[in-house]
């Protein structure tokens, strides 16, 4: 049985090797951030995601400041892995910020209060979800990718430079590129460990 879907979700790999040349356009890389995005679920349809997209030179002011972050908080030693890492990073076309609005989280703990405790929680997996759907639609069309977690270290200085909405919570960020290198042999536990069907 094949199935287009789960086609694409196979191909989405974590990609380290990134390049600068993209088979897409930046107009046509933000439309397909910006519907990956948008159709993702969200709890209520609270539509709590955000992203900031930067590309060329703006990812690289990125991928900067969290070396510079880096640089103070990572023993002497280790600091070259830590940097060659980061420019990993920096030579790929661009990156996703990923955000969550905690506004909207508060609009709806006080809207329904039966639900105030799982508002934050469903709003992490709907960025979750969010961002699956980004590196998914980027693997269709053979665009590179990784998740990255430099938050909160960056985030005061994130929203400075960009004018992020103070509300506007950092949760992800998604460097992307060209695919430098094939990607490796990838392993998975046994299906008897993680399902149980019935019925
Ligand atoms: C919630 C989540 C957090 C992750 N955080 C990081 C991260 O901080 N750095 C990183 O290099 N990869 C991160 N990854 C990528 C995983 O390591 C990767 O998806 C996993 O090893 C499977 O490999 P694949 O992406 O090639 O399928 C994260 C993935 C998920 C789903």
């Amino acid at each position: 049985m094949t199935n287009a879907v789960i086609d694409v979700i196979k191909k989405r790999r974590t990609q380290y090797a990134l390049g600068k040349d993209l088979p897409l356009s930046p107009d046509a890389v933000t439309h397909l951030i910006k519907e990956a995005v948008r159709h993702a679920p969200s709890s209520f349809n609270s539509q709590s995601s955000r992203a900031v997209i930067l590309f060329g030179a703006e990812s690289e002011k990125f991928w900067s400041m969290v070396k510079e972050a880096l640089r103070k908080i990572v023993p002497e030693d280790a600091f070259a892995a830590s940097e060659a890492r980061v420019n990993g990073f920096a030579a790929g076309a661009g990156t996703i910020l990923f955000f969550e609005d905690q506004d909207v989280v508060k609009e709806l703990q006080e809207k329904f209060a039966l639900y105030a405790d799982n508002f934050p929680i469903w709003s992490e997996q709907s960025s979750g979800m969010a961002q699956f759907a980004v590196w998914t639609a980027l693997a269709e069309s053979g665009i590179g990718a990784s998740l990255q977690h430099y938050n909160p270290l960056v985030d005061a200085e994130v929203a400075q430079t960009w004018d992020v909405p103070p509300s506007w919570k950092l949760r992800a960020q998604m460097p992307f590129g060209s695919n430098l290198q094939p990607f490796g042999d990838k392993a998975f536990i046994d299906d008897a460990v993680r399902f149980k069907v019935f019925g």
